[in-house]
């Protein structure tokens, strides 16, 4: 007998541009994941609510995450994509875990301490983000959820909250289990630091050629050394340690040809993805995201029906 897939799902935050550090991070990994499970892929539109405020961005962003997910080479018949929003149940089911955990518990929360600690406003969806994060999961019996590593404490209030729940109204939720990528590296961004989109030295996924050419002429390189370091750090993502050094050997000190050479490569791997993307229309996207929140729907009502009896409120 066919052997049941292990159900994942994972959320995407529909925030701009994704970058090289994020493809190398998350994406390619998740890629070569996914099918194996019953995969979610849920864009997370109402946790991006409790920071963006622009509703045209907001529904460009939501598209874009889609599109470039697609673009990737996620198949959409292999993963169920879908709109938090879509599915209402994830914010009915976050409310009544806000009525089982404390206050002091979730001010504990680091990605709420960090952004108060950062003086962003902590307005109180940020407070209860983790709640909303703990419906998302627990709606669909999810066993496995891919997160960066800063999302790992969001898993284990996720687990809290079942835990919460069950002993509160009975046995109705199963603890879920995180799944980080340890192993890959950071990519460095063209500064030398982590890559990343809140320090503005990153690689977008889907630049156009001219784009790729003008970030690698900023990567930042010694003018007192001899080798560019910051350059082959990137370079290693593209070619092997052996292809690289004979390069680097023979090209010593000429950093603006070494540039050249990167740009090259990053553009050579980056055009199918980018032509990819230009070809997936708005309708395309929704036409996906409709047929996903009417799966996740199914799912996510069953579960809610289950709740709304043990805690008392189907009369
Ligand atoms: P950013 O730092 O640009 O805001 P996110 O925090 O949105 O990126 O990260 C999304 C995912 O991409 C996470 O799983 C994270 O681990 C991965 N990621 C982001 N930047 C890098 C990087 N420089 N190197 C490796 N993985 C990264
Ligand atoms: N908080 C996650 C992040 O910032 C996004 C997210 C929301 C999520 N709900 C989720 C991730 C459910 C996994 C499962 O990346």
């Amino acid at each position: 007998m066919l052997q049941e897939k292990k159900r994942l799902l994972t959320g995407l935050q529909p925030s701009g541009q994704l970058h090289i550090g994020n493809y190398f991070g998350a994406l390619k990994p998740f890629l070569e994941m996914y099918s194996s499970y019953e995969s979610f892929l849920m864009v997370v539109d109402y946790h991006a609510l409790t920071t963006v405020k622009d509703p045209r961005i907001l529904r460009e962003n939501i598209i874009d995450v889609v599109r470039n997910y697609l673009a990737i080479g996620i198949d959409p018949k292999q993963a169920i994509f879908f709109q938090q929003s879509d599915v209402h149940e994830h914010t009915e089911l976050a409310w009544i875990f806000e009525c089982l955990v404390s206050v002091p518990f979730l001010m504990q929360a680091h990605a709420y301490k960090d952004k108060v600690a950062k003086g962003i406003e902590a307005n109180a969806g940020l407070f209860n983000y983790p709640m909303l994060m703990a419906a998302d999961i627990l709606l669909y019996d999810t066993e496995i959820v891919p997160v960066g590593a800063d999302q790992r404490q969001h898993v284990e209030y996720t687990r809290e909250a079942a835990a919460k729940f069950n002993t509160t109204f009975g046995k109705t939720f199963s603890e879920p289990q995180e799944h980080t990528q340890d192993t890959v590296a950071i990519v460095p961004g063209i500064d030398g630091k982590k890559m990343s989109k809140s320090y503005g030295n990153t690689i977008p996924l889907f630049a156009e050629r001219s784009e790729i050419m003008d970030v690698v002429m900023r990567i930042v390189t010694d003018s007192a050394g001899d080798f560019p370091e910051h350059v082959y750090a990137i370079h290693k993502l593209y070619k092997t340690e052996e292809e690289l050094k004979p390069l680097y050997e023979e090209n010593r000190s000429n950093y603006k040809k070494l540039k050249e050479i990167l740009a090259e490569d990053i553009d050579a791997f980056i055009a199918p993805f980018r032509e990819k993307n230009k070809s997936i229309d708005e309708q395309e996207v929704k036409r996906v995201l409709k047929e996903g929140a009417q799966k996740a729907q199914a799912i996510a009502s069953k579960k809610m029906e289950q709740v709304r009896k043990k805690i008392g409120v189907t009369l």
